[in-house]
């Protein structure tokens, strides 16, 4: 199997009962997610998108994680998602949206 170039883990809330209902799904991540697939398939990048649990950083989200670059997005959507893919794929990141550590 080859492995994708990124990981994109997109907060949608999910919690142990099963339900989303936390901010980031509140927020419109659902939405964000279709949208992140679309561009990510218009700019061709070798990219695999996850939804996941509460990160655990719901004041800042919605939330959107890159790997193996470590990217931690808060307050993500979608002007944000072109702004970041914008950097990912000139191998930089947007400083002004990563969660402080
Ligand atoms: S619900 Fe997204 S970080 Fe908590």
């Amino acid at each position: 199997m080859k492995k994708p170039d990124y990981h994109m883990l997109v907060c949608n809330s999910f919690r142990m009962a099963g339900d989303a209902q936390g901010y980031c799904n509140k927020s419109g991540a659902v939405d964000l997610i279709q949208y992140l697939q679309e561009e990510c398939q218009d700019r061709e990048l070798d990219v695999t998108i996850s939804t996941t649990g509460c990160l655990n950083v719901c004041s800042q989200g919605p939330i959107l994680v890159i790997h193996p670059n470590n990217l931690w997005y808060g307050g993500v959507n979608e002007e944000r998602i072109d702004e970041i893919l914008d950097a990912l794929e000139e191998g930089e990141a947007v400083e002004e949206y990563l969660i402080a550590d």
